[in-house]
């Protein structure tokens, strides 16, 4: 019985992160009690929210190497996927076509099937190959006279499979076919060349950075005006009504400029410490590694395990403090298997599962990783008498 170990080892940064001092401390003025501050209110309070806002703007735009008028801020990564694509798709009036992967989050793919069927809206929807990777000339291919929008993710939220925009991009933008990426697992983990992209939108969350949840960005090129998901106060460009939510896009201003300086020590350390763990993990017998060897984002290790039961492994590691993933958290709870380990064709008699790292996993999180599930598998394996 493996003994319930003091310090958790929470390896599960692509579900959620945890919250950065930086973020808490921008925050700290907005959320004490007596705070005040309508960003559209023309009075002092307002002015200083506004002031606050427009920082964080000017924050997340530095980090991203766009303009403060592109970003607008939005409820988080799910709703910035929704409101670029069915903005854009209903700007064009009725019909229309939209192109999109086998393997996006829910947030783009189911957006996708409800256009489709219920509102007369064709989809494409490309596969991949069994690293999960999108063939650029298959998406090209894809696009009709009438496509609205494509929509390809920057890195994929399972696998860490980064796909290849610097090809993708450039050739879309030359036929003047817009692009939404949804770059929710990328930013901070990776540099985003935005001006190789050209994307007409891109969606962040701010708790995939060490932001608040319940948070995120759309940037959206200047020239665009898509059609409006939530109708109100047209605040932000008139794309996205409501009031500002200034506590949260204060942090995810701070959060955003913490993951930007950041990035060279998740390319280092971070990724030095994810190779550690894969090379621990693909030591145990049957172990292989799920998503692209190379094109895949630093932080990130997933495995198949061959001959164990995933929720069992998986609830055996939390057991001993390991906490990590079977697939992505939106799912967790849903016995059914993952989209994306049905389009990479993964195993079926295999536990798949995500370990992913972040700027706080150390050294000896990863020694006690790799010593739990090779005494969890091992144990599995015993008890179903398997090996
Ligand atoms: C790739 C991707 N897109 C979108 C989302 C949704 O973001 P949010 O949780 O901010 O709605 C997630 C969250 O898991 C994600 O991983």
């Amino acid at each position: 019985m493996t003994s319930t170990t003091s310090e958790a080892v929470y390896l599960d940064h692509a579900a959620t992160t945890p919250l950065a001092a930086e973020a808490v401390e921008a925050m700290g003025p907005w959320i004490t009690a007596g705070a005040v501050g309508n960003a559209s209110s023309l009075h002092a309070a307002g002015r200083r929210a506004r002031a606050a806002v427009e920082d964080a703007r000017d924050r997340v735009a530095a980090a991203l190497g766009v303009t403060p008028l592109e970003v607008l801020f939005t409820s988080g990564g799910t709703e910035a996927d929704n409101q670029a694509i069915k903005g854009l798709v209903w700007a064009g009036g009725a019909g229309g076509h939209v192109v999109t992967t086998a393997i996006e989050h829910h947030a783009v793919l189911e957006t996708v099937e409800w256009l489709r069927d219920h509102q007369g809206v064709k989809a494409t929807v490309v596969g991949v190959d069994a690293d999960g990777l999108v063939d650029p000339d298959e998406v090209l291919a894809a696009v009709q006279p009438d496509t609205r929008v494509v929509s390809v993710m920057a890195a994929n939220n399972e696998l860490g499979t980064i796909q290849p925009l610097d090809v993708l991009g450039p050739a879309l933008a030359e036929r003047g076919v817009p692009l939404h990426v949804d770059a929710v697992q990328a930013f901070g983990k990776v540099p985003m060349p935005l001006g190789e992209w050209q994307p007409a939108g891109l969606a962040l969350s701010a708790h995939k950075f060490n932001g608040p949840t319940g948070v995120g960005v759309l940037v959206l090129r200047r020239d665009l005006q898509p059609h409006p998901v939530l109708h109100g106060g047209a605040q932000e460009r008139g794309v996205r009504s409501g009031t500002l939510n200034v506590a949260g896009i204060v942090g995810l201003g701070a959060a955003a400029e913490r993951a930007a300086d950041l990035l060279s020590t998740v390319d280092t350390a971070v990724r030095a410490r994810r190779d550690a763990l894969l090379d621990g993990l693909l030591a145990i017998d049957d172990v292989a590694l799920n998503g692209h060897p190379q094109q895949r984002l630093p932080h990130n290790a997933h495995v198949g395990i061959g001959g164990v039961d995933a929720e069992s492994l998986l609830m055996g590691l939390d057991r001993a403090g390991i906490q990590c993933s079977t697939g992505s958290a939106c799912q967790s709870g849903a016995a059914r298997r993952s989209h994306v380990l049905d389009a990479i064709g993964a195993r079926e008699d295999a536990a798949h599962l995500r370990f992913t790292l972040g700027s706080e996993t150390t050294d000896a999180h990863i020694d006690r990783t790799i010593v739990a599930v090779t005494d969890a598998v091992a144990r599995l394996r015993t008890a179903t008498g398997d090996r």
